[in-house]
């Protein structure tokens, strides 16, 4: 049951303070993409070289909150919805706490992800479709989850039996298929200096 008499308490440390500090502001770069599309590899390897820049972030990965967090969720439409809104409501903790959050799920709605739009600000929410095509997804298959989806072992796989719904109008698209994952870190970085996310 959702809880009555509670009361917002404001910050003693804006995110505008934080941000100061930082010498960058927070937001979320939403990676959306395929299993096996590379959003975990581009978004470690994206934060790995934002770390060597002095530049911090925080990476949110489907496969690992799944273990914690979201271990009470499946597949399902409404359990992938659920995930999301959760997802999102974390992510916009971290960006009030001056972080880059790179997150990296698949997100196959695009309902859900306008809606994890419309809690942040303007300038807090960039889409990152990490674009590859099912059939090289299944090629790839690095977990073997493909091959088990294609034998009816698991249900509501994302590409056979669930859907994914590609973004419209993404703030990038990295071509994962047909790019090295160091291409793709250098268009987003390059991305977010010409946005002034992050300094030269
Ligand atoms: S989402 O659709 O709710 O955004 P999320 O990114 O958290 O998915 O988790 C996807 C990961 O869970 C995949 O990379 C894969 O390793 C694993 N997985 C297990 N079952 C499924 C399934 N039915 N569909 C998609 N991914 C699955």
């Amino acid at each position: 049951m959702a809880a009555n008499n509670i009361v917002w308490h404001d910050a003693s440390i804006s995110k505008e303070e934080r941000q100061v500090r930082n010498s960058y502001p927070s937001y979320v770069l939403w990676f959306t993409g395929l299993s096996g599309s590379g959003k975990s590899t581009l978004a470690n390897a994206l934060a790995r070289y934002l770390y060597e820049s002095s530049i911090q972030t925080y990476v949110l990965d489907g496969d690992n909150i799944r273990h914690g967090l979201n271990k009470d969720l499946g597949f399902t439409d409404q359990d992938r919805k659920e995930n999301i809104r959760r997802i999102g409501e974390v992510s916009k903790l971290f960006v009030d706490s001056g972080q880059i959050v790179i997150t990296a799920f698949i997100s196959p709605f695009r309902e859900d992800r306008q809606q994890v739009k419309e809690i942040l600000a303007e300038n807090e929410f960039f889409e990152v479709y990490v674009k590859c095509s099912i059939d090289e997804c299944e090629i790839r298959d690095p977990k073997g989850l493909y091959k088990k989806a294609r034998n009816n072992e698991i249900k509501h796989f994302t590409g056979i039996d669930s859907p994914y719904e590609e973004p419209e109008t993404p703030a990038i698209t990295v071509d994962t298929e047909h790019q090295t994952i160091e291409q793709s870190v250098l268009q987003i970085v390059q991305f977010l200096r010409e946005r002034n996310l992050i300094l030269s």
